[in-house]
């Protein structure tokens, strides 16, 4: 009988997180620290102020999740670490821990790419079955993923410009909200209607790439335009409205996307799969158009960043033989 305990962390962005996940799909503990309410006054993620809370809250994560987990370092089989992509300067701080620790306690260490351990959130939920095809929606990336079998990850779509996440953040900060909003605008949307008619933009393209900096300019240009001629706004219906836009290109592209790869499952992941707008058109869609596969939404604790997600995709990355030397360096732009 063994029994895998993965040792995992998080830290590309503005969460320091570590978890200690069990045979790779059981969560022992899932720490999530966050320092958004450090960076709300400056509208965004300031990559300065986020190294020094990772570091101030790195060692305290780790050994609460050993506390609240009730595992010693001896039982542990192997760290694993974010390793990209994401702000250099907080990457490091996870790399250096990880690293520090695994060379403590004689530990292999597991490198893990953020997006697929967005991905690998739904292995908490379910078990996978291949192929599949995953919808990464976050702060960062727009792309529609195919996945062959465990590992493997082919890029069929993405965003031209804008993440769908950015254009929440960039157009809250135009409605006021503070950052980031897309849970605010989520809110807001569900008390108001479309009335607006944003563009619903690549929806004609015969492809599975998306854009959203459109939207987002139509949808600045008519604030703006109003403000300057005093004209009222329905601030629900604006975020309906734009809401609408976003999730009627995210559905029926994914849609497209699983009729036309031959998939078991679709994973919805990242931030925006949060958005309960956008969850609940993408079962209505789904299970009127593609009532064969198996549509896996992780719940929401499980869809922003936390460490539980690259604890998941390390006991896939181990099983691969896929370990790190002690040489392991943060990669920003790290992809597929
Ligand atoms: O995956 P994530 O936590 O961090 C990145 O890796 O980027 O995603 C953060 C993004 C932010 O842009 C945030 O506004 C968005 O996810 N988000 C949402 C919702 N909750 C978070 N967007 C739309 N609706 C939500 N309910
Ligand atoms: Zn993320």
């Amino acid at each position: 009988e063994t029994r895998e305990l993965i040792l995992a962390i998080e830290s590309s962005c503005d969460e320091t997180s570590v978890a200690v996940i069990e045979n790779g799909d059981q969560i022992l503990t899932n720490i999530v620290a966050s320092q958004i309410n450090s960076h709300k006054r400056f509208g965004g993620v300031v990559p300065e102020v986020a190294s020094r809370h990772h570091v101030e809250q790195i060692t305290l994560c780790i050994e609460e999740a050993l506390q609240e987990a009730n595992v010693t370092p001896e039982e542990l089989t192997a760290v694993a670490v974010t390793y990209g992509p994401g702000l250099v300067g907080s990457l490091l701080i996870g790399i250096s821990a990880a690293k520090a620790f695994a060379w403590a306690h004689q530990l292999p260490l597991i490198p893990v790419n953020h997006m697929a351990g967005h991905i690998y959130a739904a292995r908490l939920v379910k078990p996978l079955e291949f192929p599949l095809m995953a919808l990464l929606v976050s702060g960062g990336h727009t792309e529609l993923v195919y996945m062959a079998e465990d590992g493997s990850f082919e890029i069929i779509g993405e965003t031209r410009d804008d993440a769908a996440g950015e254009a929440y953040d960039k157009v809250g900060r135009v409605l006021g909200l503070s950052y980031p909003s897309g849970k605010e605008i989520d809110e807001l949307a569900h008390k108001g209607e479309d009335t607006y008619h944003f563009p619903r933009a690549m929806l004609k393209e015969d492809n599975f790439d998306f854009s959203f900096s459109g939207l987002k300019s139509s949808f600045i240009n008519l604030v703006h335009n109003a403000q300057q001629r005093e004209e009222p706004l329905v601030r629900e219906n604006l975020a309906a409205s734009f809401q609408a836009s976003v999730i009627e290109v995210l559905v029926e592209k994914t849609v497209r996307a699983c009729k036309t790869y031959p998939v078991k499952q679709l994973v919805v992941a990242g931030g925006v799969a949060a958005n309960v707008g956008l969850r609940a058109a993408m079962e209505e869609a789904m299970a009127e158009r593609l009532p064969d596969v198996e549509l896996i939404v992780p719940p929401l604790r499980l869809c922003g960043d936390n460490a539980a997600m690259i604890g998941a995709a390390a006991h896939v990355e181990l099983a691969l033989g896929n370990l790190a030397t002690y040489e392991l360096n943060a990669n920003p732009s790290l992809v597929f």
